[in-house]
């Protein structure tokens, strides 16, 4: 039996993060060896929020480079650049004759980025999730490892795949969001405010490049307070934050030190130093994101092999892409 296709998409419009990370990256890496995987860089989809495309190759080489280097490997994988599969604009093509206008305006994705840039309302934000409908159906992609902010667009992929397959006969199998079971890890910025972010909030997220001072700086930073005011108390969000750092790149020696410390403080008997819990969060973060800094660094020094290795992840896309296209025609009356 063949494997199921997984399929999912990173947009280059910043740097990478330990939220992308946890969030992502990490499962990617899991599912590599389990599933027939498609990963790859939607380069189409930032041009609708980032017209400015001065820093666009650099970040897509980035992106590249920083997903080999948390452990993804092209050999095994499919890792390409969405703009080399000219594939997938025709699928987007027959795909927007099935999308209506009225529902692609009621897409939360799209309401917010109007807010965001009114000025720029153009349609490819409309069209926005037809687009990634074809990203996802271009490969017949059954499971789609994606955030729970992503809900709405793959649920409107469903409902294309089943038009179009209503209309023109069955080609597409209905595509759903996957985690390996269990909540996603969820990581704060480090002020306790909202997530960490690709482009916004630069001082509260560490980001898979940071050097190692400006990981102990963040770090340093972070919010705390004065400590809980009775034994065994309930972290406030931006202290469980912190915890939840520890547990990912600590030993469980230092995070049950640290748990104990939190559990007996009470007012007037402080034990929990958030200050050495810092140090220490800082130094284990740094033995975490310095390896994969660095790898990175060295793949985006050889442009040679960046490029070969996109070239390969281009040519193995574009091979199903082609599959799935010729049924696509066929179905449609557009092919010969
Ligand atoms: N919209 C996704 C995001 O903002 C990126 C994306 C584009 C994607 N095409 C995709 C994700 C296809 C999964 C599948 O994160």
């Amino acid at each position: 039996m063949s494997k199921e296709v997984v399929l999912s998409g990173i947009r280059p419009t910043g740097f990478l993060h330990l939220g992308n990370y946890f969030g992502a990256m990490r499962n990617f890496v899991r599912m590599q060896s389990e599933f027939d995987c498609y990963f790859f860089v939607a380069n189409w989809h930032s041009l609708t929020t980032h017209p400015d495309t001065q820093t666009l190759r650099q970040s897509v080489h980035r992106v590249i480079a920083e997903n080999i280097a948390c452990g993804l490997d092209p050999e095994q994988v499919a890792l390409y650049v969405q703009s080399d599969v000219p594939e997938i604009a025709e699928l987007y093509l027959y795909l927007n004759m099935l999308a209506y206008k009225g529902e692609l305006e009621k897409t939360v994705t799209f309401k917010e980025k109007v807010r965001l840039q009114p000025d720029n309302v153009n349609a490819g934000l409309l069209t926005y999730p037809v687009l990634q409908a074809a990203d996802i159906l271009i490969h017949r992609a059954v499971k789609v490892p994606v955030g729970k902010d992503q809900e709405q667009n793959l649920e409107m992929a469903r409902n294309f795949a089943e038009r179009f397959n209503h209309r023109y006969g069955d080609v597409f199998p209905l595509p759903y969001g996957f985690n390996y079971g269990g909540e996603l890890v969820k990581i704060l910025g480090l002020d306790g405010e909202g997530k960490m972010s690709k482009s916004e909030n630069q001082l509260s997220t560490l980001y898979l490049a940071d050097d190692d001072e400006t990981i102990r700086k963040k770090i340093a930073r972070a919010k705390t307070d004065q400590g809980p005011a009775t034994e065994n108390s309930v972290k406030p969000p931006y202290i469980e934050n912190l915890f939840t750092l520890l547990k990912l790149v600590s030993t469980p020696d230092t995070v049950s030190k640290f748990e104990e410390d939190y559990n007996m403080s009470q007012q007037g008997d402080c034990r929990i130093r958030y200050g050495d819990m810092k140090k220490q969060l800082a130094e284990d973060m740094i033995r975490f994101i310095a390896p994969i800094r660095e790898k990175a660094a060295d793949l985006q020094s050889n442009p040679e092999l960046l490029s070969t290795i996109i070239k390969k992840g281009a040519e193995k896309a574009r091979a199903s892409a082609a599959t799935t296209l010729t049924q696509v025609r066929k179905a449609i009356g557009t092919g010969n």
